[in-house]
């Protein structure tokens, strides 16, 4: 059965960085049989610009036939002034939440080729492999009640609300114990428990999730900690498993021991493994339109793709493959550029993945 993937550009440099990943999933289709399909939609600022909306009824309805998504990026200066229920990001927020994408999976991997990309000694970093878990359909990024108002002082109030549901916990939990079975049998939990009585519940219900997998060792550690660890000693971490916001924060500074946010991929799952992948990085305005843009995480997210939508490893390992011969080679992006290099531009760093595909044939 031909599988279909629902490609979602968006804004900024995520139509250059798709149109890569779009060139090596021709290339595997062409050479090595590769059986998808794709459809393209709109979504974020470009789906408001002709649409009105960042998130178009159409765009939901490609997303829940297709069989995976991959989406560029969101958001940028020009949609900055619109109301919040209209910016870019309600488009990303509202595919994530509809499709029930509640798992992030993001990996930070050092290449070693890019050791010297890293603004880390490299014996704090090199060799590192940390897998970050992050809850991604709850906590205070959805959390209600929540907006604006003005107070009894007559001054403005602006409120979020932090919840988790014991079933949200749990879910989320089990797919890290999960994933670290197949790693090095390490969870790190991490969370505020000192602070938060929100995670209160989560350090509990981690703990008993926890008991039904006595293979995996786990550890809690609180979010303040967990940050200065990343960067001290981000080598002692295995599987971290967070919620919504601290995730997104330390998965982040995870990704910067790794030399470039441009090299970072991810996947956010249902409870199906249907999935959207993602580089984890924004729309980059500040460079979109200039061609210079890494497309490695939209290209290695292309693989996470292939590996837990489609239980395709070996096509994923051969873009993985690919994605270290192009950086043998010397091809080196602005973000992760050393001297002695060859710098390119978005364009020739995917032909020199592409061509390094077409050589594993
Ligand atoms: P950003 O990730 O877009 O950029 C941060 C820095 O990293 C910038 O200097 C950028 O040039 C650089 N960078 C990012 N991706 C790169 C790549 N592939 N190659 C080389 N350099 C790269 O984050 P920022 O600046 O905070 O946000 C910009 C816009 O993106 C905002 O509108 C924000 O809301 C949106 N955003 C969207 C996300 C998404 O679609 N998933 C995630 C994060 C931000
Ligand atoms: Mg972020």
């Amino acid at each position: 059965m031909t599988k279909k993937i629902a490609v979602l550009p968006g804004d900024g440099i995520g139509p250059e960085i798709v149109a890569e990943a779009s060139k090596i999933l021709d290339c595997l289709r062409r050479e090595f049989g590769l059986d998808v399909e794709t459809e393209e939609a709109l979504i974020g600022g470009a789906a408001y610009d002709a649409k009105g909306t960042p998130f178009p009824e159409e765009t939901l309805k490609l997303a829940k036939e297709a069989d995976a998504v991959l989406l560029g990026a969101v958001g940028g200066p020009k949609w900055e002034p619109l109301d919040y229920s209209v910016r870019p990001e309600r488009g990303l927020l509202g595919l994530r939440a509809e499709l029930e994408l509640f798992a992030n999976l993001r990996p930070a991997v050092l290449y070693p080729q890019l050791v010297a990309a890293s603004t880390l000694k490299p014996e704090v970093v090199s060799g590192l492999d940390i897998m970050i878990i992050r809850e991604l359909t709850g906590g205070i990024y959805f959390g209600k009640p929540r907006g604006r108002r003005v107070n009894e002082k007559g001054e403005r109030e602006g409120f979020n609300t932090l919840i988790y549901s014991e079933s949200e916990i749990r879910r989320i939990a089990h797919i890290a114990f999960q994933i670290a079975q197949k790693r090095n049998k390490r969870v790190c939990s991490v969370d505020k428990a000192n602070v938060l009585e929100c995670t209160e519940l989560w350090r509990e219900v981690v703990t008993e999730v926890g008991r039904e997998y006595p293979d995996v060792q786990l550890s809690h550690m609180y979010v303040d900690n967990a940050s200065m660890q990343l960067v001290r000693a981000p080598k002692q971490f295995d599987v971290m498993l967070t919620d919504n916001m601290f995730g997104d924060i330390l998965s982040d500074c995870a990704a910067m021991l790794t030399g470039s946010i441009g090299m970072l991929p991810s996947a956010s799952l249902d409870k199906n493994s249907k999935g959207m992948y993602e580089p984890i990085h924004g729309s980059a305005p500040d460079i979109a339109g200039k061609g210079i843009a890494n497309p490695i995480a939209t290209v290695l997210s292309l693989a996470m793709m292939l590996r837990y939508s489609f239980d395709d490893a070996a096509s994923a390992e051969r873009i993985e493959k690919a994605v270290i011969a192009a950086l043998d080679a010397g091809y080196r992006t602005a973000d992760i550029y050393s001297e002695g290099m060859k710098k390119v531009g978005t364009a020739e760093m995917g032909d020199a993945i592409v061509s390094a595909l077409r050589s594993l044939n």
